[in-house]
């Protein structure tokens, strides 16, 4: 396309076309075309802008990148200050809160409020002229903010352009820029791939990212928006309702968050906090409260202000995730699997709804990538029900005698060497069952609920029963008696029976169960049933070498491996012994090993009468070697009914439903064949 007059009819045309899409996708989540098509498009438009780069415009979409890198950011005044909000901490806060504003308001009826979620990221200024995006400011000092224009045309999901008609001359959009989730463990993730800083928290990497000097590195990172409402706007009113507003913003092209509702009165907010307390884990954003506000906008203008804060508005928190506290001594736990986990032990903080004095800090390679030392404050986080975790170090309040932290040479528990694979990142105890932890964390594993459940063997009494001698494998489990336990301390007659029964009743088992009690490096619960239903019984799955195991579906060579060398360690098989030979039994099962190998595979049997020359097992153990079935009942699933003298009631059954009969001749020939 060579005639500038045609360049420029097409290049409005896929402006308009990009930034439809751009709205589609970001602000209402629902694309109507393809990615590539996407692509396609802004390749075109760029082929044409440099075509002709007298018609590059700064709101072209195709300006989102790479513009040069600044010594510092510029310096701009908030026409409109940026002002905070005041916290509540719990119901009785907002019910103040709402009773507050009733009684400024002589209000008996309900408030309406806008209920919206609150994002944990960093507040924004955009400022709009004509449509057009001019400026980014951050929010500063709440008067004064730092100058990101550059950064903030990088962010897709903030139209360079607004859409549809009826904005405002002027327009100033505020909101929050914020890393979802997804994109913050990935952005970690390489940073920790290239030995960089990690950041501590999605919060953190989004201010980060967005104070960049150089805007090359923020467009790299995956940050996005949501507009909450305007600061400065030109004579054209807006809405009387806050809601009404943010739909004005949402057809204009901006980001609205979803999750905002009209909610009334105080029991309405408190319901939306609930809600969302409960969803919280499962955005794809950290949040870290959520915000009320009055929807009306005269309302809120007779409220006005006090302070810094708006007494229209409340941002009820959340417990907070986050506490900084004191590193006190790194110690190093022993796994089941001779693992070696470094354990923050700190001075006691109350975080995320709980007090929080131990926290994991994972393993070496986190230590040293986090440079995390002893006497140091830290951040710890707790979020939900996952463990605490020593987030980060906050540097600044580094003491001049902070220790470094070292792995030991020697297993902190059984003194065998610990060894850490050139490059790994896991350090390990040698000692294996040696290892009084190891074996503890084995035993503890093999009686929990998910395993054998042993109802009653804990922790405490799992140490207690090693330091006692009575139990250095799980095959003694099985020979406690009464007597014994209830000679341990704080063990009674009646626990001490209890512990016997359970102990009975856990003999009977399921074969995943089995497996996945046993503690082989790399069998979780799935994969112990994946291998139990290949397998169908133990002997068949203990004579499977690599090979043959990474056969199974979904099993890969690590953890074909892992099992093999489980099962080829004889101290490993004598245990499963003894554990059998104690009464330990479940239903064996025909399994599917070999799918569609075997020539009776797919092919259902029952066996009935008596046969002249095999015992009705042996012959089932030729149908389930050839790869069939063998069931005790006729059903409509049913093949073939093998039927030898005198057979019973089952003959008649098979009859009544159309079952292929054979007699011992017939079956014999089937075998042959
Ligand atoms: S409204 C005058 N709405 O929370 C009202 N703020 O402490 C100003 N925030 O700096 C804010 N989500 O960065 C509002 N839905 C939301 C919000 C929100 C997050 C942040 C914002 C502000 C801080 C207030």
């Amino acid at each position: 396309m060579t005639n500038r007059r045609d360049a420029e009819r097409r290049i409005h045309a896929l402006r308009d076309a990009i930034n439809h899409h751009n709205y589609r996708y970001y602000a209402l989540d629902d694309p109507e075309v393809p990615d590539s098509e996407y692509d396609r498009l802004l390749q075109e438009l760029r082929a044409l802008e440099r075509e002709f780069p007298g018609l590059v415009t700064p709101d072209s979409p195709t300006q989102r990148v790479g513009a040069a890198p600044l010594r510092e950011f510029g310096e701009i005044r908030h026409e409109v200050p940026m002002l905070s909000l005041d916290n509540a901490f719990s119901e009785e806060e907002v019910r103040a809160f709402d009773r507050r504003v009733r009684e400024r308001l002589e209000e008996n009826g309900e408030i309406e409020y806008m209920a919206e979620p609150k994002l944990d990221g960093l507040a924004i200024s955009l400022v709009y002229e004509r449509g057009v995006f001019m400026r980014g400011v951050t929010r500063g000092d709440g008067s004064t903010g730092e100058d990101v224009t550059q950064n903030v045309r990088t962010i897709s999901s903030i139209p360079l352009r607004l859409m549809g008609k009826g904005f405002p001359m002027l327009l100033e959009v505020r909101g929050e820029v914020y890393m979802p989730r997804e994109g913050f463990e990935a952005l970690n993730q390489r940073a920790a791939q290239r030995n960089e800083k990690t950041f501590a928290n999605p919060r953190n990497a989004a201010a980060g990212s967005l104070r960049q000097l150089d805007a090359r590195i923020t467009a790299e990172r995956p940050l996005e928006f949501f507009a909450y409402g305007c600061g400065k706007v030109s004579a054209a009113a807006l809405p009387q309702r806050h809601s009404a507003v943010l739909a004005h913003l949402r057809a204009w092209g901006l980001r609205i968050n979803s999750e905002n509702r009209a909610v009334r009165g105080a029991e309405g907010c408190l319901g939306y906090y609930r809600d969302m307390a409960a969803k919280r884990t499962a955005l794809p954003y950290q949040i870290d409260g959520v915000v009320y506000k009055v929807d009306r906008v005269d309302l809120q203008q007779k409220l006005g202000f006090v302070a810094r804060a708006p007494r229209w508005a409340v941002a009820h928190k959340f417990p907070a995730e986050e506490a900084m506290t004191v590193l006190r001594a790194v110690e190093f736990q022993v796994g089941r699997t001779g693992a070696l986990t470094p354990v923050a032990r700190l001075q006691p903080v109350f975080v995320g709804g709980a007090t929080v004095s131990n926290a994991t800090l994972h393993n070496m390679d986190e230590v040293e990538r986090k440079d995390v030392r002893v006497g140091d404050t830290v951040m710890v986080r707790r979020a939900g029900d996952v463990i605490p975790e020593v987030a980060g170090v906050v540097l600044a309040k580094r003491p001049r005698d902070a220790k470094r932290v070292h792995l030991p040479h020697k297993c902190p528990v059984c003194g065998s060497e610990v060894v850490r694979p050139e490059g790994g990142a896991v350090a390990r105890c040698t000692g294996g069952l040696y290892c009084a932890a190891q074996r503890k964390e084995l035993i503890r594993h093999f009686a929990s609920r998910r395993a054998l459940d042993i109802e009653g063997l804990g922790e405490k009494l799992v140490d207690q029963l090693v330091k006692a001698g009575l139990v250095a494998t799980v095959a003694d489990i099985f020979t406690l008696t009464v007597p014994q336990l209830a000679g341990l301390e704080r063990m009674g007659e009646k626990s001490a029976l209890n512990l016997v029964a359970a102990i009975e009743k856990a003999r009977h088992t399921a074969l995943p169960r089995f497996l996945y009690a046993l503690g082989i490096r790399e069998v979780g619960e799935a994969t112990a049933e994946t291998l139990a239903r290949h397998f169908g019984t133990l002997q068949a799955l203990m004579a499977a070498d690599e090979n043959v195991l990474q056969q199974v579906p979904d099993v890969g060579p690590v953890v074909a491996a892992a099992v093999a060398a489980f099962f080829r360690e004889p101290h490993n098989r004598e245990v499963i012994s003894a554990v059998r030979k104690a009464g330990v039994h479940w239903p064996e099962q025909s399994g599917t090993r070999l799918p569609g190998a075997g020539p009776l595979s797919g092919r259902s049997f029952v066996l009935t009468g008596t046969l002249s020359g095999m015992t009705r097992e042996a012959a089932g153990e030729r149908i389930r070697t050839l790869g069939g079935k063998v069931s005790g009942s006729v059903s409509k699933k049913t093949d073939f009914l093998v039927a030898g003298s005198e057979p019973g009631s089952k003959l008649a059954a098979a009859q009544k439903l159309g079952v292929t009969i054979l007699d011992e001749r017939a079956f014999l020939d089937l075998l042959q064949e």
